[in-house]
């Protein structure tokens, strides 16, 4: 499982149930990165969506606490053993975690990458991601050159979970 995320200086992800920026290079990333794979969002990120709708042509997985939530075209899980049960039945390296806050944090642990589009920007927030500069279980393995889009200067970056790296040396033995 992975992680894919777009971040301020500050590791702010939303504000007030929405986006903190405008930027199409990176919503390109996001969709061609997670097209035709498993997506994993809590339920106000779905509802962030235009008209609460899942994104085409993924598959949906949408996490709530509340049994009465339908949401069409995706796969509801209840809690994150129903979710892990859901994506036994799938390959770990097509699913994508795409928030937002509370579910990224709880799910990063869960992750061998995460792809952070990291953006030179420090801005209000209630939303935030775990730093994963300060987490000595993760390291940076790449990092692009800056990208500039509506006066914003970013990068991409791939964190890796030196967990997930012991599995597979153990699993390759
Ligand atoms: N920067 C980015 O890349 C990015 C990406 C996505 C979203 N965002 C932003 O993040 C913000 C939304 O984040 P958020 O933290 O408010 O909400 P969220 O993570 O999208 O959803 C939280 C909801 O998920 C459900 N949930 C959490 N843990 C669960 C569990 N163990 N079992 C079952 N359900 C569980 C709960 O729903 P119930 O209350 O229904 O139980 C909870 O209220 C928005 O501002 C959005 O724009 C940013």
């Amino acid at each position: 499982m992975k992680l894919i995320v777009v971040v301020a200086k500050n590791w702010a992800i939303g504000f007030k149930g929405g986006l903190l920026f405008k930027l199409p290079g990176d919503m390109e990333f996001f969709k061609n990165t997670t097209m035709d794979k498993v997506v994993v969002m809590g339920r106000n990120t779905l509802l962030s969506f235009p008209d609460g709708k899942p994104l085409k042509d993924r598959t949906n997985i949408v996490l709530t606490t509340n049994r009465d939530f339908v949401a069409e075209g995706c796969i509801v899980c209840h809690s994150l053993d129903e979710l892990f049960e859901e994506l036994s039945k799938l390959n770990d390296d097509d699913v994508y975690v795409i928030g937002g806050g509370n579910i990224y944090n709880k799910l990063y642990p869960y992750c061998s990458e995460a792809y952070i589009t990291k953006v030179d920007a420090v801005v209000s927030a209630d939303a935030f991601l775990h730093n994963f500069d300060e987490d000595n279980g993760w390291y940076l393995s790449y990092a692009s050159e800056i990208h500039e889009e509506n006066g914003l200067k970013f990068t991409f970056n791939t964190y890796k979970n030196k967990m997930a790296e012991t599995y597979e040396q153990k699993d390759s033995k």
